[in-house]
């Protein structure tokens, strides 16, 4: 079943039917005010923070699943329906979502009328703007009622889903001509109110939910719609909501739009009233005067357009495979700063009351976003580190509100400090801003402990050495990057987070990972310590990069593999000697990309085997064969039936490690095809994989599932950053250095000319490239403005507004 196509000219994705296999969303906004939608209109909106400021409300696990959002009704005679299908599911004779860089296009069509809904959150401003056109395309004058929905949320979305002999009595509303006004709590400490209007005069309103429906009705039949008449309630306490209803009359051919706004509004603390309980309207009078009229519509949805072609110039790729071109050039980089605004916060699988920024999460991100919002990504490398401890290690992950750690889940993930070292590296080499790693940012967000960012990195480097096993490996704590191999926690109580019950510090239970990412960093640590006036600290990193590299050729090495963990009694995990669970993806990504035991022959021999055990056709699984049945000692991984998520599933994010450490041996072939696997819009079988064909998701279902290759957890996923390093950087080969671009592709047979367009540090480099190399890396020979290099770096000039022209030629080593 085919649900939807690429329109690349127009940079969209293009949904040809409403019930696709499972709601396919877009986001909405990218600054501080954001909105999910799906191709049917669900979703829902919120300031800033998810959790803290949700101005609709989202029921989620729901039958269906996807129901709640801005829905628009349009009654003519006694058919009710809606331009996208949901919540009437009223047959459409004709519908279209067209999912587009921060705006969504939903067409529907019924008995002559085409309803248009335009959805962008426009750049500036706290709101979400939709415009309707609806344009009779029959030959007889047409008469009907149109009505638009949103159920508001109490701001707390978990108080709001939780708390509810307090929050049926708070609800409050004013209404002022076409605007809708929600102010629960603003009579209290909130000095912001929603606001939900339409540009022309309405013939009546609902703010009472159950007015609107009828106690015993949904969405898909509100009693108040099908009779044709809202009933003007004012909403006291239960559930307010904001619905409007406009009478309209068209002509054949006529057309007429209407522009809704859904708007967060604040004032200031002396501003708040202009009465005694009455709201004080001027910042919501000041955004509808912003969309008033079609042409301020217009603009800014030219405005939206222009900015992402400009973010998205700085890296294009013509290849000649219009799937790879499409995905690197739009899809990919585009999720990748829907990762930058969301962390893993909120998503049709993640609540936004959950996990809010993660430490880890985000800072492996930043290898997705550097590149397009630079200032962006150095202020969040200063947030994160903020909430740092001063020993070193971090918080796992903390609020985008208050940006402060949250203590819910505290620390002891001991992989997280070390990424902080990694995201600073992919910053500076993008920017070639070294001040970042001066600026004083202090510990668990206290300005007394404030220090030089150096320092915070100098911290994570010498946690990992403070925390060494009886191998000389990285301790564990409660998980490494696998958050669910909770080697030390043992939790047998059902329903107790599996990270955070207690963590028994067993001081045994070691991670290969860490040791393989530790020797991983190491070059950058000391290049960034050098640049920073640390010649001392960088001059000791190469002997102990060395030591741990011996140590994990020693204790690591499991004969055919990489070893994964010991656990806290010593024994082996990820090893042929155990009965489940025997190779691990991670660590073989990892250490080889370290370059740990390539000269050994060891890192090929390790890829041999993720090839042999752990790959299918839709990727590569994360272990195998997956636990059976649940083991204490292992933690969350073993809770999973076989085949799910880190149980055996195809855990998207680690299968681009793989890829970076073929090219490593030079295997641009393998290397390509690992990448083509989990790519989404390389996915044939839409019903089957499930989620959204323009997006990576984060775990496949494994071959040990029932449902093999079935995807979820769709668009928060450290899987869109590290396919875009992976494409861009090891197999495209256009990697930012500290001192210039260095030009290194690892290509794929197929792929034999290719242009590619990067601006990096104020210059444009035009490169092309052809190769001759086949499936292995081969030799390059690289001309810089018609001169040939002799190295493959190209250097920074000190100039910038410049194009370069450059010719990368790949041919057969020895040939
Ligand atoms: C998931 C992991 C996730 C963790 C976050 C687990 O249930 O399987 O993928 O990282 O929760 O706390
Ligand atoms: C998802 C989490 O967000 C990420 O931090 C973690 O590394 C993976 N799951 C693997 O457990």
């Amino acid at each position: 079943m085919v649900y939807g196509s690429f329109d690349d000219a127009s940079r969209e994705y293009v949904i040809c039917r409403p019930d696709t296999p499972s709601p396919w969303i877009n986001y909405l906004g990218n600054e501080d005010f954001f909105t999910l939608i799906s191709n049917t209109s669900g979703g829902y909106s919120f300031y800033k923070d998810a959790r803290l400021m949700r101005l609709t409300r989202y029921r989620y696990n729901n039958a269906p699943r996807d129901l709640g959002g801005q829905y628009f009704y349009i009654k003519e005679g006694e058919t009710v329906w809606n331009p996208g299908w949901m919540p009437t599911r009223t047959p459409l004779d004709r519908y279209e979502c067209r999912h587009g860089l921060g705006y969504t296009i939903i067409q529907g069509g019924k008995n002559g009328l085409v309803a248009r809904q335009t959805s962008l959150v426009p750049l500036g401003h706290n709101a979400l703007v939709t415009r309707l056109e609806i344009v009779n395309q029959s030959d007889s004058a047409k008469s009907f009622d149109l009505f638009s929905s949103v159920e508001f949320c109490l701001w707390n979305a978990l108080d709001d889903a939780t708390n509810f002999q307090r929050n049926y009595s708070t609800g409050e509303v004013e209404v002022e001509g076409s605007a809708i006004y929600h102010k629960t709590e603003y009579r209290e400490r909130r000095n912001h109110y929603a606001l939900y209007s339409v540009n022309q005069p309405i013939n009546a309103f609902d703010t009472d939910r159950e007015a609107f429906l009828g106690p015993y009705n949904g969405y898909d039949a509100p009693e108040k719609v099908f009779a044709g008449h809202l009933g003007n309630s004012i909403a006291s306490g239960w559930s307010p909501v904001g619905c409007h209803q406009l009478a309209i009359n068209l002509t054949p051919g006529e057309m007429k739009g209407f522009i809704f706004i859904l708007a967060y509004c604040q004032n200031a603390p002396a501003d708040k009233f202009t009465a005694p309980g009455v709201i004080n309207k001027a910042p919501a009078r000041a955004v509808m005067e912003a969309f008033a009229t079609d042409t301020q519509f217009e603009e800014s949805l030219a405005a939206l357009r222009s900015y992402w072609d400009q973010l998205l110039s700085i890296y294009q790729v013509s290849s000649g495979e219009e799937t790879l071109d499409r995905m690197v050039n739009v899809w990919n980089q585009y999720q990748c700063m829907v990762t930058f605004n969301m962390s893993r916060s909120a998503s049709y699988y993640e609540s936004g009351i959950g996990r809010g920024m993660g430490f880890r999460d985000s800072t492996q991100d930043l290898l997705g976003f550097v590149h397009l919002i630079p200032e962006r990504a150095r202020q969040r490398i200063l947030d994160i580190a903020a909430t740092q401890m001063a020993d070193g290690s971090a918080y796992h992950q903390y609020q985008p509100l208050t940006k402060r750690g949250n203590s819910e889940v505290g620390s002891g993930f001991n992989d997280d400090p070390l990424w902080l070292i990694f995201g600073v590296a992919a910053y500076v080499k993008e920017t070639g801003d070294t001040s970042i790693l001066d600026a004083m940012v202090p510990f668990d967000n206290d300005p007394e402990q404030a220090e030089p960012l150096y320092e915070h990195l100098r911290r994570s480097f010498r946690y990992t050495l403070a925390n060494l096993g009886p191998h000389g490996l990285p301790l564990i704590g409660r998980a490494d990057w696998n958050d669910c191999l909770n080697l030390n926690c043992f939790s047998n109580k059902p329903g107790e987070s599996f990270q955070t019950t207690a963590n028994y510090e067993s001081g045994v239970a070691e991670s290969v990972f860490i040791a393989g990412m530790f020797v991983g960093v190491c070059d950058d640590y000391a290049a960034l310590m050098s640049r920073c006036g640390q010649a001392v600290e960088a001059g000791e990193v190469p002997k102990l990069k060395e030591q741990m590299r011996r140590r994990v050729l020693k204790s690591g090495w499991d004969g055919e593999w990489f070893l994964r963990a010991f656990d806290a009694h010593g024994k082996k995990v990820g090893s042929h000697e155990c009965g489940e669970g025997q190779i691990y993806i991670e660590p073989q990504g990892f250490c080889v990309m370290a370059g740990i035991g390539i000269e050994e022959g060891l890192a090929k021999k390790a890829l041999d085997a993720v090839w042999q055990r752990l790959m299918s056709v839709h990727g590569i699984a994360l272990l195998t064969p997956p636990y059976s049945r649940y083991y204490p000692h292992l933690g969350e991984i073993s809770s999973y039936p076989p085949g799910y998520k880190e149980n055996g599933g195809i855990f998207c994010h680690n299968n681009p490690w793989v890829a970076i450490a073929e090219t490593e041996l030079g295997h641009g072939g393998r290397a390509y095809e690992i990448y083509r696997r989990i790519s989404p819009a390389h996915i044939e079988d839409q019903s089957l994989h499930l989620t959204e064909p323009y997006v990576y998701s984060q775990m496949i279902a494994g071959p040990f599932a029932p449902r093999f290759g079935q995807a979820k957890n769709s668009w928060l996923t450290g899987t869109a950053a590290w396919c875009f390093h992976a494409i861009t950087q090891s197999i495209l080969g256009v990697k930012p250095r500290y001192d210039g671009l260095l030009i290194d592709p690892c290509l794929p047979a197929f792929l034999r000319v290719m242009h590619i367009t990067r601006r990096f540090r104020g210059n444009t480099y035009l490169i092309d490239i052809q190769n001759h190399a086949g499936d292995e890396k081969g030799k390059l020979s690289l001309t810089l403005e018609g001169k040939k290099m002799a190295g493959n770096v190209l250097p920074l000039t000190g100039e910038t507004g410049k194009v370069y022209r450059v010719e990368a030629v790949l041919t057969k080593t020895g040939g």
